[in-house]
C-alpha cells in the first residue's frame, strides 16, 4: 500500500497514514478554492513576522516572491495540488518551502486552526459581498417588470383562492421587501464574519509577541474607524463557526423567497392562470410529450432550497456536540458552506435573468382581475360608508353573494332591486363599486396596493436600487 508522509506527520510519526485514511481525511478537494484567502493570510503574517523580527528582511522578501509566484502558477492552472498533503494549508506551504527555505518559517506562531478560521472568514466576507449584488439585481428586475405592467392588476390569492385585486407590480414588490430583509441579514452576519481570528494559533495563543492587530488591519479587518477586529478568546477563536450558521440561516431564507417566488412563477406560467410567459432559454421541453414547455429553471430554483436548509441543518448538528476547542469534525463545515454560498448565488442570479426575460400576459391578467367577487369586501366597505356596523355588512354581502350564485349571474351583474332585497342600505351608487379602476384608487393606506402608492413604490424601489 503506498504510504504518504505529510508535514504535518513529520517528527513525531514513522511513515504516512494508509493511502485509504490519507484519502478520507484530505479536504484539498474541496479547500483548494480558499487558495487566494490562504495566500493573502501568509502574505499578511509574514509581514508581521518581519515586523516583530523573526523573519529578516530578505526572508520576508523571499516569502513574498515566492508566495506570488505560486499565486500565479495556480491562476495559470500550473500548480499541482498533492492529496497527500491534505489540506489547502499543507500544499501551499510545502511548495513554498520547498522553493523558498525561509519558507519553514511561516508557521511560527500559526496553527492551521487558526489559519482555516482565517481563511473561511477571508473567503465568506467576499462572498457575502458577491451574495448581496445579486440579491439587488434581482430586486431590480422585480422592479423592472413590475415598471413595464404597471396598469396591470391581477388577483390577490390567499389559500390559493381569488381574495381582493393587488397591481401585479404589488405582487412582484412583496418580493423585493423580502428580498431587503435578506440583504439586512447577511450584512448583519458579514459584521462578525469581519474579526480576526489569526494569532489563537493551535488554541491558546503563542508565547512570541505576535502583533495581531497588525496583521488584522493588513487584511481589513477593521471597523469603521479603521480600528481592527480581534476575536477576544483564542480557544473560542479556533473553534467558532457561529460566522457559517448565521450565513447558512440566512441563505437559506433567502432560498425560501426564491423557492416561494419561483413557485409563483411556476403557477403563473401553467395554462390555468397564463399570467405570464417565461423565454424558452429558461424553460425546457419533454422527452415525451411534444407540446410541453417546462419551467424547469424555476423548479430547480425552489428545489434547491431544500438542499440549503439540508446544509443549515448539517452545519448545526456538526457543531452541536463538539467538545472545546478545535475538533476534525469542522472540516466537514467546508462542502456545506460552499454549497450553500454557490447554490443561493446561482439561484438569484438565474431568477433574475429568467425575470428580465418573462413576459406578462396581460389580457389573461385583465380577465381574471375582472372577477367581480374580488370586489366582495369593497362592497361590504360601501355599506360600512352608510353607517352599518362592518359586522352586519359582511354577512349582508354574503347574502348577496349566494343570491348571485343562486341565479348564476356575477355580483357586478345584480340589479340595484336585487341588492335592496338583501338590505335596504344599497342605494344606486351600489353598483360603482365595481368599477376596478376606482377600486384600485381607492387603496391608498401606506403599503397597500393602490394605484398612487403603487407608482410611488416602484419609484421609492427604482431610487433606492440606483445607489
Ligand atoms: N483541513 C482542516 C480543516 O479544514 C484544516 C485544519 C486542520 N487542523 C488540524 N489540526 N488537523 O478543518
Amino acid at each position: 500500500m503506498k504510504k504518504h508522509s505529510p508535514v504535518s506527520r513529520s517528527g513525531r510519526f514513522k511513515g504516512g497514514p494508509d493511502a485509504d485514511v490519507a484519502q478520507f481525511t484530505e479536504s484539498i478537494s474541496f479547500d483548494w478554492r480558499l487558495w487566494r484567502h490562504d495566500l493573502a493570510g501568509s502574505l499578511a503574517h509574514a509581514a508581521m513576522l518581519r515586523k516583530i523580527g523573526v523573519l529578516s528582511r530578505s526572508e520576508a522578501a523571499a516569502i513574498e516572491r515566492g508566495l506570488h509566484a505560486i499565486a500565479r502558477e495556480i491562476q495559470q492552472g500550473k500548480f499541482r495540488w498533492k492529496p497527500e498533503l491534505e489540506d489547502v494549508h499543507m500544499n501551499l506551504e510545502a511548495e513554498l518551502t520547498r522553493r523558498v527555505p525561509a519558507g519553514a518559517k511561516l508557521h511560527t506562531g500559526r496553527s492551521r486552526n487558526d489559519q482555516v478560521a482565517l481563511d473561511l472568514r477571508l473567503w465568506l466576507r467576499e462572498e457575502i459581498l458577491l451574495l448581496l449584488g445579486e440579491i439587488a439585481d434581482l430586486q431590480r428586475a422585480l422592479v423592472s417588470l413590475g415598471e413595464a405592467n404597471a396598469t396591470v392588476v391581477i388577483p390577490g390569492y390567499t389559500h390559493l383562492q381569488r381574495a381582493q385585486p393587488v397591481y401585479l407590480a404589488h405582487h412582484l414588490l412583496a418580493y423585493a421587501e423580502m428580498l431587503e430583509r435578506d440583504n439586512e441579514r447577511l450584512w448583519d452576519g458579514w459584521s462578525r464574519v469581519n474579526v480576526c481570528p489569526l494569532g489563537s494559533g493551535a488554541l491558546a495563543g503563542s508565547t512570541l509577541k505576535l502583533d495581531r492587530g497588525f496583521v488584522a488591519k493588513q487584511l481589513g479587518f477593521t471597523d469603521l474607524d479603521g480600528k481592527p477586529r480581534l476575536t477576544q478568546n483564542s480557544m473560542d477563536a479556533v473553534s467558532d463557526r457561529d460566522f457559517a450558521v448565521e450565513f447558512c440561516a440566512a441563505a437559506t431564507l433567502l432560498a425560501v423567497h426564491l423557492s416561494r417566488l419561483a413557485e409563483d412563477l411556476i403557477l403563473w406560467a401553467s395554462a390555468e392562470f397564463h399570467f405570464i410567459r417565461i423565454a424558452d432559454a429558461y424553460t425546457t421541453g419533454s422527452s415525451l410529450m411534444p407540446q410541453k414547455k417546462n419551467p424547469d429553471v424555476a423548479e430547480l430554483i425552489r428545489g434547491k432550497a431544500g438542499r440549503v436548509l439540508g446544509n443549515l441543518v448539517g452545519l448545526l448538528t456538526l457543531l452541536k456536540g463538539l467538545p472545546m476547542t478545535y475538533n476534525r469534525d469542522l472540516q466537514e463545515d467546508k462542502e456545506q458552506l460552499f454549497d450553500t454560498a454557490d447554490t443561493v448565488r446561482a439561484s438569484t442570479r438565474l431568477m433574475a435573468a429568467m425575470l428580465r426575460h418573462t413576459k406578462v400576459n396581460q389580457t389573461a391578467c385583465r380577465a381574471a382581475a375582472s372577477d367581480p367577487a374580488l370586489l366582495a369586501t369593497d362592497l361590504a366597505d360601501y355599506l360600512v360608508r352608510k353607517g352599518m356596523p362592518f359586522r352586519q355588512a359582511h354577512h349582508a354581502v354574503g347574502s348577496v353573494v349566494a343570491l348571485a350564485e343562486k341565479l348564476g349571474l356575477p355580483l357586478n351583474r345584480l340589479t340595484l332591486a336585487q341588492l335592496r332585497s338583501v338590505n335596504p342600505f344599497f342605494g344606486r351608487d351600489a353598483l360603482v363599486v365595481f368599477d376596478l379602476k376606482r377600486a384600485m384608487a381607492r387603496r391608498n393606506l401606506p403599503g397597500a396596493p393602490g394605484t398612487k402608492e403603487v407608482v410611488r413604490q416602484l419609484a421609492a424601489w427604482r431610487k433606492k436600487l440606483s445607489r
